[in-house]
């Protein structure tokens, strides 16, 4: 970092926070949301704010020419927007999981470095000149292709969420960590390019008894499901590429498999292996692992797609009010592995009252939907809550809902509405209401 970047910072104790107050104050005046949204952008402070009646050093002086970052990074201001692990969740970081920083993002797709990760045996480094990803099992002739032959394949372009059944684990039997990013964070929407499995199989020719696929990764821990034939032949992805570029080495380079809808687990990263057999494997990961046990102490198997759901990501715990009263965006993330989200509603105390959030941006099944509600906060205290519904007609289940349904014993798909408690201060708690 140059002297003449660390120079450029606005100094804590200048102008703007102060302004914004007063113009929100003179937009409450005349009254409403939009009319504040008017003063906001107007001028009427500028005389006082030196911030514009001053030269600033970004101004006055030539910034870094081209190629001074050949691979581009985030701002320096925005070095706060990284994945974070909980240190005490897991005995080692190979085996272990960190969690997408979801109050700082918006629109619909994560930036490939904060991409949560989920490994259970560290991140296979492979080279693409030695990687490679073989048919065998049921199937007329067993192939293996190289990186260079899968690209020689019709590929697709399809943009998905990976959620980790995992996700909101931690808050089966109450309200636990504090933020988005850790309550909601085990899941990533990005962009696919890859070649549908079912070009694969096809070329190697599934036998008529061939009903399941087996996935297995190249890494140490070797991650193996059993995925069955429809869903294979349906809409799965053999992918090489997310947002445009290669995959990261967290997230499989150079090869992983896309299963749209379905639980992260199923992704194997690092694909090396399918194998067409006539029955699942019942693998560890579908059974001491990505069970859920019932009320009953009987384990329900198989729980393959990912229900509706919907999270509040700002104001949230890590996103506290930053401005007082007056206008209010209120925004979120909602998904479901059944198809579209079709509307999110939203509730500022506590689930009695609900108002349809608006959805902005690309809506596509098996996707992120971004939602937003404007409103104009009185200052009081809320219990916000969000809750999704999907094209299906599945609406997203209250904790109480979903504990009656699935007892108390369950860790994976908790997909209960989220409560946070904003305080009349800005900031804001995670609690649950029963
Ligand atoms: N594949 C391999 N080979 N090894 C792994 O540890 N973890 C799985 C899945 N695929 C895993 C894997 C789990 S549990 C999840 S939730 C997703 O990958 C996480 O994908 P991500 O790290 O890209 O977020
Ligand atoms: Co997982």
């Amino acid at each position: 970092m140059s002297d003449k970047k660390a120079s450029g910072q606005p100094p804590k104790d200048s102008g703007p926070d102060m302004n914004r107050r007063t113009l929100l104050k003179a937009g409450l005046a005349t009254g409403g949301a939009a009319a504040s949204a008017a003063a906001l952008s107007g001028a009427a402070m500028a005389d006082s704010d030196r911030l514009i009646t001053e030269i600033q050093d970004w101004n006055r002086y030539l910034g870094d020419g081209v190629q001074a970052n050949p691979y581009g990074m985030p701002s320096e201001f925005e070095s706060h927007v990284v994945r974070r692990d909980v240190e005490w969740l897991t005995a080692s970081t190979e085996s272990s999981i960190n969690f997408t920083p979801l109050h700082e993002l918006d629109g619909i797709l994560t930036p490939n470095g904060l991409c949560f990760e989920r490994h259970h045996g560290g991140v296979a480094e492979i080279s693409p000149a030695d990687h490679r990803l073989m048919i065998n099992g049921l199937v007329d002739t067993p192939l293996v292709f190289t990186m260079e032959d899968l690209k020689r394949f019709p590929r697709e372009n399809r943009i998905y969420f990976l959620e980790c059944a995992a996700n909101s684990g931690m808050e089966w039997r109450g309200a636990q960590l504090n933020g988005c990013q850790y309550t909601h964070g085990m899941i990533h929407c990005v962009m696919y390019t890859g070649v549908p499995l079912k070009y694969l199989l096809e070329e190697a020719g599934v036998k008529t008894t061939g009903k399941w696929v087996m996935p297995e990764g190249a890494d140490s821990s070797a991650m193996t499901r059993s995925i069955p034939m429809e869903k294979a032949l349906d809409d799965c992805l053999v992918a090489f590429k997310m947002n445009g570029e290669a995959l990261r080495p967290e997230q499989g380079y150079p090869l992983r498999l896309v299963v749209p809808g379905w639980e992260g687990n199923m992704w194997v990263k690092w694909l090396r292996r399918l194998e067409v057999g006539d029955q699942p494997w019942h693998q560890r990961e579908e059974t001491s692992k990505y069970t859920d046990l019932l009320a009953s102490g009987k384990a329900r198997r198989f729980t393959w797609v990912m229900d509706a759901k919907s999270v509040v990501t700002n104001p949230s715990p890590q996103a506290p009010i930053p401005h007082g009263k007056g206008p209010l965006v209120i925004s979120g993330v909602a998904w479901s592995g059944n198809g579209k989200i079709t509307r999110v509603d939203v509730s500022i105390d506590g689930g009695r009252n609900w108002k349809t959030a608006r959805l902005d941006g690309p809506s596509l099944p098996k996707a992120m939907h971004r939602f937003y509600l404007d409103i104009d906060w009185d200052g009081s205290e809320l219990l916000l809550q969000s809750r999704a519904m999907d094209e299906e007609g599945f609406f997203q289940p209250t904790k109480d809902e979903l504990r009656i349904a699935r007892g108390e014993n369950s860790i994976y798909h908790n997909n209960g509405i989220q409560t946070w408690h904003v305080k009349g201060d800005g900031t804001v708690e995670n609690v649950e209401v029963a």
